[in-house]
C-alpha cells in the first residue's frame, strides 16, 4: 500500500510535465513562419524595384518630354520620373483621354489626385518608366 502511494507521488509531476510540454513547443511555430515569409516578400519586392531602376536611368529635359505630346508618342512626368504612356493609354480603365491629357507635361497633380497611394496604379506607372527628369 505505502509503496503504491509513493510510486504515484513520484510519477504525478512527471505525468503533469508531460501533458504541458507539447503545448509550449507547438505554440510559437505559426507566428514565426508567417513573419519570416513576409520578410522574404518584402526583400524580393525591393530587389525587383532596384533592378527596374537600374535599366531606366536616362535623364530627360522638359523640352524633350514636350516633344512627345500626342497619342502617337505620349511621355509624361510624374513625381520627377519620366514615363512613356503611349501604349498604356489604350488599355487604361479610366479611359484613354485621362492619360492622353498628361502627354508632354507634368502629370503629377492629376495622377496624385486620382491615384495617389493606390498600389496598382503606382506599380503600373513604374512599369512604364523610361527615366528621370533633369
Ligand atoms: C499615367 C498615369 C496613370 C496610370 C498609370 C493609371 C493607372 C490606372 C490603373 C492601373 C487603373 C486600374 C485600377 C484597378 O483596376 O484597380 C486605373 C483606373 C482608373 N484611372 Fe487611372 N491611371 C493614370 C492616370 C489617370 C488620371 C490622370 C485619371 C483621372 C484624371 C485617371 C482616372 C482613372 C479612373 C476613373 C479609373 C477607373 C477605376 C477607378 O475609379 O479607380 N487615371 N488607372
Amino acid at each position: 500500500m505505502k509503496r503504491t502511494q509513493l510510486t504515484l507521488l513520484f510519477l504525478l509531476p512527471v505525468l503533469l510535465a508531460g501533458c504541458g510540454a507539447p503545448v509550449a513547443v507547438t505554440e510559437p511555430t505559426p507566428g514565426a513562419a508567417a513573419s519570416s515569409s513576409a520578410q522574404e516578400g518584402a526583400s524580393a519586392q525591393s530587389a525587383q524595384s532596384s533592378a527596374t531602376s537600374q535599366v531606366t536611368q536616362q535623364t530627360w529635359t522638359m523640352t524633350q518630354v514636350a516633344e512627345h505630346a500626342d497619342a502617337q508618342s505620349c511621355y509624361t512626368v510624374i513625381n520627377g520620373g519620366v514615363y512613356d504612356v503611349t501604349s498604356f493609354a489604350n488599355v487604361h480603365k479610366g479611359g484613354a483621354e485621362k492619360v492622353l491629357a498628361l502627354c508632354g507635361k507634368d502629370g503629377t497633380a492629376s495622377f496624385e489626385k486620382k491615384h495617389g497611394g493606390q498600389e496598382k496604379a503606382v506599380a503600373t506607372l513604374e512599369s512604364l518608366r523610361i527615366g528621370t527628369l533633369q
